[in-house]
Formats: structure tokens, C-alpha cells, sequence
């Protein structure tokens, strides 16, 4: 098999690990194969050292197929063998003096696994995929670590975000209000195949919403006046339905859909012995950032789909995505993928996918709305569209331009290079946290 990270003579590797290999982790490969010339160019080859994993047929299937430095099978009962910085440690042993190690296992084992990395691995660097932690507290105490954690908010490298940011740092855009939708059905899919996509968890708030937190960050940084930033929530309606498997797998499940802060669907310990589940269906938060002159910023967020959000009607019609792109002559095609899933003989629904901004503001000091879209899928492609002159803007040339997460490594491999503090961009510690805090206020409202 020919190696797909090769060494050179006097070059220097850089070792990488990944932590779960599924839906992401196979992403993750993709995009250290997407990468292995220009980190070889530089004398710094990459290696994947090492995959950590808890299915066997996944293991199976990495062994025969992919070139990876050691595979190794986790067993998430045994506490004792599933402490990721043992068996990094002593089963996969970096070579290289500084490591990466990206963490693609289910949401809920990220904290406990950064603070294994971060602790007991002084010489790596943690990659998370978002969100980082599932609790304030959890929050709180990592407040206090030394920096080395990045996580992928991966839509702060899409295209479209980096000709906002182009377009904001050089002063032509001037953001007044944004609204975000991020609506899809994965709440659905994990409702009537409990087996799917068992990585994510948490619900419609940390894993939609966060992208576009991160985004809100990442663009009102970008003006020249804008030093730091706060977020106020003004209003937040956090509607739950969401239970993470089919209802009779479960002794508990009660769903509420109140304004209360503990407005989610809880539920108990199921047959299998799974810890009880927290998710939120969809949900609607109003905030108002300072350190950049006060800008209002909506966001909506949903596990299943447009057609149930609209019916819900958080704030008002203003909160659909439908109507609001409708009004402004954007084609539902161009920007909402469906396609039909069917599990089994009783189960069928529509699956739904929408990412979309709204920017008002002024673009070369003239009143513009911008409609964004970060969706791609086949025939929807990112686009920024000027409602205003009704013309599509060009978006910044990128590299690895149909792989964002290559972006995202790349990022977070030079930062290992240059020195733990060094990094500015949008995967580090200080923004991340920034973006889980603002998640837990919309959370705690
Ligand atoms: N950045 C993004 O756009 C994006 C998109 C999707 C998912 N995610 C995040 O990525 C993470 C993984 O999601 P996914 O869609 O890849 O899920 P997935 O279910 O496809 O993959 C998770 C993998 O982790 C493995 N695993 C389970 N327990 C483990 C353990 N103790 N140690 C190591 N591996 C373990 C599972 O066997 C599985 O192969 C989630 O946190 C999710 O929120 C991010």
C-alpha cells in the first residue's frame, strides 16, 4: 500500500490522532489527504499516528483500507481503557514532539477527552469538533487551561464567511442587524433510526446554533474598530420535542414546550442502560451585541426541518425563512436541499437542510440587504445574493475549496507549528469559549 503521509530524509513529521472515525473522522482523513502536499512541501509531512475507536466493524474497516500508524479499539464501559491520553500514551506514542489530536467522538465524551488531552499531554494540541462542552460548568473549568484547545466551528471557513469577512475587514460592509436559520432534520432521522449518527447529540442549540455563533464572532471581529466583543440575550424560546431514540426504547420521556429554563425533553435511563438525554428541538434567540456599535442579531435553529419550524412561529412571521426569502425573490431551490427518507415499512419523511443569513446593513455606504447561504448540495452551491441590486457577489477564492475542514486542519497545524499562544484565527480557545458562552446564556434565558 503506498503511504498516503510520507516521509521525507530531514523532514520533520507531524503526528495527528484522531478520536472517532465516523461521519466526521472520515471527513477529518479526507482532509489530511487534502493537505499532505503542502505540509510535505514544508518538511513537515503528516502522519496519522493513530485512530481511536469504540465500534470494531469501524476498526475493521480502517485496518484494511486506510494507512494509519495504529488503530485501536476503545471500550466505553471500561473506564480504566478509555482514557484517550493512556492509550495515546502508551499504545499509539507520537513520534513527533508536538501532536494533534482531533476529537470526532460523540459530543458528550468532548469535554472529558480535551481535559485528558489537555492535562496529560503537554506536548499536544486538541482539535474538538464542536461544541467543545454540553455544560456551563464544564465551561467554567476550562477557563483556566493553557490554550492548547481549538474547536472546529467549521462554517467559520466556509466561502461565504470568508467574503463577509473580506468584505468587513476593508471596511465596504457595514452589518447593522443579521438574522441566521439553520434548520434541519437530523432530530427526525435520530426519532425513527435511533442508530444514526449517534455522534451528535446535545440538540438543535449546540449543534446547529453554534455555527452561527461562531459566524456572529468571527464576522464582528473582523471590523477594524471592533477590539472585543459581548452578547446580551434579549429574548430566547427554546421549544423542545426532540427525544434522542424511539419512545419505547425509553422508561421517561416527557416533552415541554414552555419558556422555563429547563424547557427539554429529559428523559431516563433507557433499556440499554444509555444516560438520560437533553436536546432541543429547535429554538429562536434575540442578541444584542456591543463592541461593535449594538448590532441585533436573530438566530433560529432546528433538528426538524422548515415546515415544522414555520408552524411554530417563535418570535413572528419575520421568523421564517420562507417568507423572508420569498419576499426577496430567491428561489426555494437554490438554497433548501429535500430529499425523502424512508426507515423501514412504517416511517417516511421529508429531510430538509437550510443555512441561510440575512444582512442588513450598508455595502459601499449604500442600504443593502445580503442573503448568505453555506449550504452545498447537489444544485446549492454557497452563494452571497445583494436583494437590493438583485446580483449575486463574488465569493474569495479559497484553497481545498470544496473541503472547509482542510481549511479548519490547516488552521490548526500551523498553530501546532508556530507555538501553543500564537494563533489568531477562529478555532482557538479564547473564541471558542466566547461562542460556548453565548450558547449557554440563549440555554439558561
Ligand atoms: N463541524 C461540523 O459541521 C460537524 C458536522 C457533523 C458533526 N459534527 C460533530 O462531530 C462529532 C461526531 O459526529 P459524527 O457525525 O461524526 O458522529 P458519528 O456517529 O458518525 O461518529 C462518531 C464515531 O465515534 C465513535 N465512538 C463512540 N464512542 C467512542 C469513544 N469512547 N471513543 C472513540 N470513538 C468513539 C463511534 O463508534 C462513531 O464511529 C459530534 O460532536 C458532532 O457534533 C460536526
Amino acid at each position: 500500500m503506498s503511504r498516503l503521509f510520507p516521509f521525507l530524509g530531514t523532514s520533520r513529521p507531524v503526528d495527528v490522532v484522531f478520536v472517532g472515525f465516523g461521519h466526521m473522522g472520515k471527513y477529518g482523513y479526507k482532509a489530511l489527504q487534502a493537505l499532505t502536499e503542502k505540509f510535505r512541501k514544508k518538511q513537515r509531512p503528516l502522519h496519522l499516528a493513530g485512530v481511536i475507536e469504540a465500534d470494531r466493524n469501524v476498526i475493521a474497516s480502517i485496518t484494511t483500507s486506510l494507512d494509519v500508524g495504529k488503530t485501536v479499539l476503545i471500550d466505553p464501559e471500561n473506564p480504566e481503557q478509555s482514557s484517550v491520553h493512556s492509550i495515546i500514551k502508551h499504545h499509539i506514542k507520537p513520534r513527533s514532539e508536538n501532536f494533534l489530536v482531533y476529537d470526532a467522538s460523540p459530543t458528550h465524551l468532548h469535554y472529558q477527552n480535551l481535559i485528558a488531552v489537555t492535562t496529560q499531554l503537554p506536548s499536544a494540541v486538541y482539535l474538538g469538533e464542536k461544541p467543545a462542552v454540553s455544560d456551563r460548568h464544564e465551561l467554567d473549568s476550562i477557563q483556566q487551561l493553557d490554550g492548547r484547545i481549538y474547536c472546529d466551528f467549521i462554517e467559520t471557513e466556509n466561502p461565504v464567511t470568508l467574503t463577509l469577512r473580506n468584505l468587513i475587514k476593508t471596511g465596504f460592509l457595514e452589518v447593522q442587524r443579521m438574522t441566521f436559520w439553520r434548520l434541519n432534520s437530523i432530530g427526525l432521522t435520530k426519532f425513527f433510526n435511533a442508530d444514526t449518527r449517534k455522534g451528535v447529540t446535545g440538540g438543535a442549540l449546540l449543534d446547529k446554533c453554534s455555527h452561527d455563533v461562531a459566524v456572529t464572532v468571527a464576522l464582528l471581529l473582523s471590523r477594524p474598530s471592533c477590539k472585543s466583543l459581548s452578547c446580551s440575550v434579549e429574548a430566547a424560546s427554546p421549544h423542545v420535542l426532540m427525544p434522542y431514540s424511539r419512545l419505547p426504547e425509553h422508561e421517561h420521556c416527557f416533552a415541554t414546550a414552555s419558556n422555563d429554563p429547563s424547557n427539554r425533553v429529559v428523559w431516563g435511563q433507557d433499556k440499554k442502560g444509555k444516560n438520560s438525554w437533553i436536546a432541543d428541538g429547535a429554538g429562536s434567540a434575540r442578541t444584542r451585541w456591543s463592541g461593535s456599535n449594538g448590532v441585533l442579531v436573530d438566530y433560529h435553529f432546528g433538528w426538524f426541518g422548515v415546515n415544522h419550524f414555520d408552524q411554530f412561529r417563535f418570535f413572528d412571521r419575520s421568523s421564517s425563512v420562507r417568507h423572508q426569502l420569498g419576499d426577496l425573490g430567491l428561489d426555494e431551490p437554490s438554497w433548501l436541499a429535500k430529499h425523502s427518507e424512508r426507515t423501514g415499512v412504517m416511517h417516511a419523511y421529508q429531510f430538509q437542510d437550510a443555512r441561510i443569513l440575512v444582512i442588513e446593513g450598508t455595502l459601499q455606504k449604500r442600504r443593502v440587504k445580503l442573503v448568505a447561504n453555506f449550504l452545498t448540495r447537489p444544485g446549492i452551491s454557497p452563494f452571497i445574493y445583494n436583494a437590493t441590486d438583485t446580483q449575486f457577489l463574488e465569493l474569495t477564492n479559497v484553497d481545498y475549496a470544496d473541503n472547509p475542514l482542510a481549511r479548519v486542519f490547516s488552521l490548526a497545524i500551523e498553530g501546532l507549528l508556530a507555538g501553543r499562544t500564537t494563533s489568531n484565527n477562529f478555532l482557538h480557545q479564547e473564541i471558542s469559549l466566547t461562542v460556548h458562552d453565548v450558547l449557554f446564556k440563549i440555554r439558561h434565558q
